[in-house]
């Protein structure tokens, strides 16, 4: 096969990347080693910033009518006896939308598939190697039959376990990481809602999160040991562990349908590039969950290599390929560091001392009590302006 810009991965970067660049008549091929059925399946983050649904409804991946349903105005924080409201619109004249990412994703397939280019799925790609005419993908198919995409360019968009990673560093590990002692027992729960909006929730136990899904689905999160057993918890024990970080609302229970162990990293590549391939979204950058950074941040990377790679085709002018690394790394940065101070904020180390309890809850006080604090949390949670969006 041969094509402008072969993208690895038909995760939410590189399926919007490939929608942006048919925009814009630029062919692209996107291929996944995953069926559609597991690539839809697997359970995500609930949260989508402002600026990113103001990305799919621009695209009309999604209609403005159908996302207004899922705004939230605001989020709350619980904390030494107090519960403190952020209102969005108030602070920052925005809202964030409860579209689960996987729904995005369905979205982001269904309008590929209506465009005509369906993504190659199923096509497992082993490597990228120098072509003659360009960066080319190697791989096979289900039925184990070799494939090869020639392209212009290769963006790797395929994830935390990126092959594109070892072409651009000659590495699948190296970076920058930083691992947390702790990570989150997720449960999706069938019941009616246990509060209007999402509660992020410190208290001596650890952190809970309690979010939803719809009206029938609800999605909640306590803290735990990263390496915990899923079966290591009866139905009640979760149960007494999310009801005790929220003494507020009495949490609706209901048949729990499904249990996961979600481990925490923050990892930053600072080499995006090398030749003509690219680095994008998890394949650059993971950063731990509270918050639900990961794809909002993800689409950043998409508009900066959207902008360089229609220059180019526009123009023949290299100028924004060259800056893509830098453009990209500044918000990959300002998104680690909001997910890691939200993560610090709200978690208590296994080795915390009284010392570090007692600065934490000060720092809770520092972020809810005044107007500033506020406003630096909220800026942060409804998304900064893209700055490639044009
Ligand atoms: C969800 C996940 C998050 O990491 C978050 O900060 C908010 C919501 C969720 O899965 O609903």
């Amino acid at each position: 096969i041969r094509t402008q810009v072969g993208i690895l991965g038909a995760g939410p970067a590189g399926l919007q990347l490939a929608h942006l660049l048919q925009r814009a008549g630029i062919d692209s091929v996107v291929i996944d080693g995953r069926s559609r059925e597991d690539i839809e399946g697997t359970v995500k983050a609930g949260i989508l910033e402002a600026p990113a649904v103001e990305v799919l409804v621009d695209t009309d991946v999604v209609t403005r009518d159908y996302v207004e349903t899922m705004r939230h105005d605001g989020i709350e924080f619980h904390f030494d006896g107090h519960a403190h409201r952020f209102d969005f619109p108030a602070l920052t004249g925005k809202g964030v939308y409860l579209y689960p990412q996987h729904e995005v994703l369905k979205d982001q397939i269904k309008a590929r598939v209506a465009a005509g280019v369906t993504p190659l799925f199923e096509h497992l790609a082993d490597k990228v190697v120098d072509g003659s005419n360009g960066p080319m993908i190697v791989g096979k198919n289900a039925q184990g039959e070799a494939f090869e995409i020639s392209a212009d360019f290769v963006i790797g968009a395929d994830g935390s376990m990126s092959i594109a990673r070892e072409y651009v560093t000659g590495n699948k590990f190296s970076g920058m990481a930083r691992e947390y002692p702790f990570g989150w027992y997720g449960i999706l729960v069938e019941a009616p809602p246990s509060s209007e909006e999402l509660i992020y929730s410190r208290s001596e136990e650890g952190f809970v999160l309690i979010s939803t899904r719809d009206e029938h689905i609800q999605r909640m999160y306590f803290q735990c040991d990263p390496n915990m057993d899923v079966n290591a918890v009866t139905d009640e024990q979760i149960w007494d562990k999310l009801q005790a970080g929220v003494s507020t609302h009495e949490l609706k229970r209901g048949p729990i349908f499904r249990k996961d162990v979600l481990k925490f990293r923050s990892y930053v590549h600072d080499s995006l590039r090398k030749n003509k391939v690219f680095l994008m979204g998890d394949a650059a950058h993971t950063v731990p969950p509270t918050g639900a950074k990961g794809l909002n941040l993800a689409f950043s990377d998409v508009l900066w290599l959207n902008r360089a790679l229609r220059e180019y085709y526009r123009s023949g002018s290299e100028q924004f390929l060259d800056s893509y690394q830098e453009d990209a790394l500044k918000r990959i940065w300002k998104a680690t560091n909001y997910s890691y101070m939200m993560t610090t904020m709200l978690h208590i180390a296994p080795d915390a001392t009284d010392f570090d309890k007692k600065r934490q809850v000060a720092d809770l006080y520092s972020h809810t009590e005044s107007l500033a604090g506020q406003t630096y949390i909220a800026e942060g949670y409804v998304g900064w302006d893209y700055s490639a969006d044009d």
